[in-house]
């Protein structure tokens, strides 16, 4: 099966051609075992935040650059926006391949760091990163963000999607859920408050201009209607039941999603790059 968007905007992808795909259910990482059984959306607030900051960003007749792009369902909804190019940059070369399948003719994509895309200073209106920086560490995070600095032209937008801790507090409770979030995930989840996701773009030389929030719901029900629509939730649902050892580890991130749902969040942002020299 070629990966394609069907007609019900379906981005069809064989299972075998998922990253990791051949690792078993217990160990592979969550976003990609979710990948293998159907699910697009792996960003913690869903496709109505990732809408909701596509509007504020004002991606229409732009140059697109989007960092960790996974299973390319943001993608078509950029591409759904009509910008004059997109660009994914991801650094798994397979999901590299899938989506400069998705989106060739109209946009492309590499296999890189997002931290070293290779692309041109000043070459993009908008910079896009969903539900990456929180798997980075600390410098993995800054540098990732100064990237993009440099790849936005003065007034460019860096669109900013991530899993934040609801207590302003970064004590141990933090810690315990992101010990948890390791153990249950198989990736090194280190979220941040909301006020520390703004520090990271403003240390950066961003304006912060919009901030959302929403719950984090990415594997309940209804959420992941919303997100996958009732075609791609019910694939996703079948194939959970389908496998034992996919169910044993989705029912674990569940439950451990569930467990931590009043510390943690959603959060997305608009930051804006200066247009002048910084004050
Ligand atoms: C949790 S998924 C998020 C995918 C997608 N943005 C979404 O929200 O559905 C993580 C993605 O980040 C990519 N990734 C992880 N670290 C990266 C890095 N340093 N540079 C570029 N891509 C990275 C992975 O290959 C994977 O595609």
């Amino acid at each position: 099966m070629r990966t394609r968007l069907t007609q019900r905007g379906q981005i069809e992808v064989a299972a075998t051609e998922v990253p990791l795909a051949s690792r078993p259910a217990a160990e592979v990482p969550g976003h990609w075992l979710l990948a293998r059984l159907g699910k697009r959306v792996l960003r913690p607030g869903g496709l109505r935040l990732t809408r909701s900051l596509l509007g504020d960003a004002r991606i229409a007749g732009q140059h697109v650059v989007e960092f960790a792009p996974g299973m390319g369902r943001t993608a078509t909804v950029v591409l759904d926006h009509g910008p004059i190019d997109y660009i994914g940059v991801d650094a798994d070369p397979h999901a590299a391949e899938l989506i400069n399948r998705l989106v060739s003719p109209k946009g492309r994509a590499i296999a890189a760091q997002a931290a070293a895309s290779g692309l041109p200073d000043h070459s993009a209106d908008v910079v896009l990163a969903e539900g990456v920086l929180t798997i980075q560490s600390e410098t993995g995070k800054q540098q990732i963000v100064d990237e993009g600095v440099r790849l936005l032209r003065p007034g460019g937008r860096y669109v900013l999607h991530e899993l934040a801790l609801r207590d302003d507090d970064d004590g141990a409770d933090a810690a315990a859920i992101r010990a948890e979030l390791a153990q249950a995930m198989h990736v090194h989840a280190r979220p941040k408050t909301v006020a520390q996701w703004q520090s990271l773009l403003t240390d950066a030389g961003l304006r912060v201009q919009t901030v959302h929030t929403s719950p984090l719901a990415l594997l309940e029900p209804r959420r992941v209607l919303a997100d996958e629509g009732f075609v791609g939730a019910l694939r996703f649902a079948r194939n959970v039941l389908a496998d034992k050892p996919a169910r044993r580890r989705v029912r674990a991130m569940a439950k451990t999603l569930r467990a931590h749902k009043s510390a943690l969040q959603a959060v997305g942002v608009v930051a804006v790059k200066a247009v002048g020299p910084p004050a």
